[in-house]
């Protein structure tokens, strides 16, 4: 073997004992799969006497029956933050701030339970969002809606446009509750929910899919770099 020989064998055995940039996202991806997402389940309306707490309950169920998520519950009832943003918040503000800020920072996706209030979404909720940038990017968001005849569609379309200038990934699929009064029984139970649930089931997988995703390539590369 000549000199030349062996340093070519030499150079073109380097690159297989580092692993390439492709086999360590392949490992961290792997590895972000075993690891439950922490999701933020958001009760978005806050009205008195609201109905909210039934979905969320019935939500809840599913997302606890479905493998690899941890649910944090954030209800927005229980957070009293001003209408008037500010950089200098007073320190009320802050402490009601520390209620729901770092959760939002922990969590890996998030899913938003939104009644229609007149074809949009509950000032409740444009509120919390408002006050956030950093906690949401880059981060999946489903959405679960409820309301009158419409089920609140008008409410997720109105929240996608929104969560797309927060750099958020809307899940395609949709959970709503057409007339929702009428379709619970008294213990909270969907009285037909062979539909609903599979919606959910779909909903939840494609969740789980983009936070694993995006947590993977956040681990590998900062979301903006
Ligand atoms: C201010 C207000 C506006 C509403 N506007 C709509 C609407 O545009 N479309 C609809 O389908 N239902 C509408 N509804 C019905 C609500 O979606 C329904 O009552 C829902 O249960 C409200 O959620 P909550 O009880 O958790 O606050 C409206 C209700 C309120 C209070």
């Amino acid at each position: 073997m000549n000199t030349t020989t062996a340093q070519t064998v030499s150079v073109s055995q380097a690159p297989s004992q580092a692993p390439s940039p492709s086999a360590e996202a392949a490992a961290v991806l792997a590895a972000t799969a075993d690891t439950p997402v922490k999701v933020a389940v958001i009760v978005g309306s806050n009205r008195e006497g609201r109905f909210g707490p039934v979905v969320a309950e019935w939500l809840l169920r599913r997302v606890r029956d479905h493998e690899g998520f941890e649910a944090d519950v954030v209800d927005l009832a229980e957070v009293d933050l001003p209408t008037s943003l500010s950089y200098r918040p007073s320190a009320d503000v802050v402490a009601e701030l520390a209620k729901v800020s770092p959760r939002l920072a922990e969590a890996d996706a998030f899913i938003v339970l939104t009644p229609e209030y007149n074809h949009s979404f509950p000032a409740s909720l444009k509120n919390v969002i408002d006050w956030h940038r950093d906690e949401w990017q880059a981060k999946p968001v489903a959405l679960v809606s409820y309301g009158g005849v419409s089920g609140g569609l008008r409410a997720v379309e109105h929240l996608r446009q929104v969560f797309a200038e927060l750099h958020m990934v809307t899940v395609r699929d949709t959970v709503s509750f057409h007339n929702a009064g009428a379709l619970f029984d008294g213990e909270g139970n969907h009285r037909d929910p062979s539909v609903a649930d599979a919606a959910a089931q779909g909903m939840l997988d494609q969740l789980q899919w983009w936070a694993w995703a995006l947590r993977g390539a956040k681990e590998v590369r900062a979301y903006g770099s």
